[in-house]
């Protein structure tokens, strides 16, 4: 598997989009392109794929292939750019498969792992201005409190965003060790990585507004597919999986399979990665349901 990522859910995921051979199919999160050339491998000569990637760094995986349009740019507008590509009448399958890359997340200047003491960047655009530091240093107290507590689950939440702002009145907080400084008293000694890795997933999913895109794009996805189009989507956390369950119930969607699915315990071995994905999958109906 490639080094950029290794793909999660791939088969499960895949064979749930039941692949057309001159089908016209979307890869919402390229990334190391592992879902997409799973998908090119089932097309036809006629079938075409477009996919999307915010990262620069996803585009250097592109393979040479004429039946593959990649593009930078933000899925929540994937129904425009459908159509810009000349693909409004509908297409056959979405696939996306949310969150980080190993890439990002091990790449340590980009800031998304508490592994490094690297900038707190976190940004999966480099052209957008928002980052981890300026939420850190700008945002107020009340509105830390809430990200920590909304999007990391963080029951001290409100405590920690105290601190931080208490620390950044003396210096603005610029790094991983930084930030550390700040917290650590606060820190439950016995599972202070946990805590970390909780306060790290809510700054990067503020930084890079991941439930607004997601919500979006589910919308423009329904815009997207022809009746009888189908749309994958894997989820490695608890708010986004409730977003993709509900839009598949009152969007013009019907869910294929009523539990997630999870991988096999042989995948999550090889890639701990998997541990928290869910994939689940609908079929977009004729009529818009209330
Ligand atoms: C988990 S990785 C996808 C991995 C890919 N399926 C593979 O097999 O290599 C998620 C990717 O989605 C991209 N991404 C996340 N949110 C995005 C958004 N709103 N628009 C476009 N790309 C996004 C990230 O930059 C990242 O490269």
């Amino acid at each position: 598997m490639s080094e950029y990522h290794t793909p999660v859910l791939l088969n499960e995921s895949v064979e749930a989009l039941a692949i057309k051979p001159d089908g016209i199919y979307a890869d919402a999160t390229f990334g190391g392109g592992g879902h997409s050339l799973k998908i090119l491998s089932m097309l036809g000569r006629k079938g075409r794929l477009i996919a999307f990637d915010k990262d620069f760094d996803a585009l250097a995986n592109a393979p040479a292939d004429d039946r593959l349009i990649l593009i930078h740019n933000n899925f929540k507008y994937i129904h425009h750019l459908l159509r810009a590509e000349g693909y409004g009448e509908g297409i056959d399958g979405i696939i996306a498969d949310l969150g980080v890359s190993s890439h990002q997340f091990d790449t340590g200047e980009r800031g998304f792992s508490f592994r490094f003491d690297s900038k707190l960047d976190m940004r999966m655009n480099s052209l957008q201005k928002l980052t981890a530091q300026s939420v850190l240093n700008y945002y107020r107290e009340s509105e830390l409190g809430r990200i920590f507590n909304t999007y990391g689950e963080v029951p001290d939440g409100y405590r920690l965003a105290g601190m931080i702002c208490t620390a950044r009145k003396v210096s603005p907080i610029v790094t991983t060790g930084d930030l550390y400084s700040a917290i650590s008293k606060a820190l439950p000694k016995f599972c202070e990585h946990k805590t970390l890795a909780k306060i790290y997933q809510a700054l990067r999913i503020e930084v890079n507004g991941e439930m607004d895109d997601l919500t979006e794009f589910l919308k423009e996805a329904a815009g997207s597919l022809k009746t009888g189009g189908r749309i994958a989507v894997i989820t490695y956390q608890s708010l986004e999986d409730r977003i993709v369950k509900n839009a598949f119930r009152n969007i013009p969607f019907q869910p294929l399979i009523k539990k997630p699915v999870k991988p096999e315990e042989s995948e999550i071995e090889g890639n701990t990665r998997a541990r928290s994905a869910k994939l689940r999958v609908a079929e977009k109906t004729g009529e818009e349901k209330i």
